[in-house]
């Protein structure tokens, strides 16, 4: 790393080299997944066919998109199981959530690794992934949907747009937060936070990274 950009005192290592590798190519697939499906939700969409190549190449590659999406993202979120799991303090974080948005977080509990906003998303994520899929698959066409009763693959197309619907507002709302909270990106760009920000922001992990480092 360049001395010059090297916070002082030493940084805390967040995600590993891998861990952004893989949270990168999750977001690129996802944005390719989302475009070509909203490619093929309504014609008002349609000029987005021009990126992947126009509408045949849209239909063929929209469910590869998919599949690819979905194996990233769980190789990611089995690397984070681990750190999403709730507990009463996360879901007495996620009560004081408007003190947090007002930058008032004096009384709100101590944060471990992800905050109950994050481990909320790291659930509703893996919910509409795993729904995506399967519904995705009863309708994949030529291969899949001919297996399936006419009426499933409807209610399938229903409910995979419901849910792609649903993920696209969470990964709004990720992604802006990732802009709010300052220092949240640079963590999964270069990897590290400084103890600032980790005092600030995740106060517990910090403590737990301080004591492993004692022993
Ligand atoms: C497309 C643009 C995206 C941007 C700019 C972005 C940004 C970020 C940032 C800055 C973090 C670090 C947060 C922290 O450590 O406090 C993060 C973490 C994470 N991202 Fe993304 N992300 C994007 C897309 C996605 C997508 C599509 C998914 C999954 C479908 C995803 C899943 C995650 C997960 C599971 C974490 C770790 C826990 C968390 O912060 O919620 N991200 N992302």
């Amino acid at each position: 790393m360049n001395d010059r950009r090297r916070p002082f005192p030493e940084p805390i290592p967040r995600y590993t080299a891998n861990e952004r590798t893989n949270h990168w190519l999750v977001a690129l697939s996802f944005i390719a997944a989302a475009l070509s499906g909203l490619a093929l939700f309504h014609p008002w969409g349609f000029w987005l066919t021009a990126l992947f190549g126009g509408g045949q190449w849209t239909r063929i590659l929209h469910p590869f998109f998919g599949v690819f999406m979905f194996i990233v993202f769980f190789l990611l979120a089995f690397r984070m199981w681990g750190d999403n799991t709730m507990d009463a303090r996360d879901r007495e974080w996620i009560r004081s959530m408007r003190q947090v948005v007002n930058n008032r977080e004096e009384g709100v509990p101590e944060v471990g690794r992800f905050n109950g906003g994050q481990k909320l998303l790291f659930w509703s994520l893996i919910v509409c992934m795993i729904a995506l899929l399967l519904t995705g698959l009863v309708m994949w066409r030529p291969y899949l949907a001919a297996a399936f009763p006419l009426g499933l693959v409807r209610f399938a197309s229903l409910l995979h747009a419901f849910f792609a619907l649903v993920i696209i507002c969470l990964i709004i709302v990720h992604i802006y937060s990732g802009f709010w909270v300052k220092g949240a990106m640079a963590a999964m760009t270069r990897g590290w936070v400084t103890r600032g920000w980790a005092y600030k922001h995740h106060r517990a992990w910090l403590r737990d990274i301080d004591e492993r480092d004692a022993r």
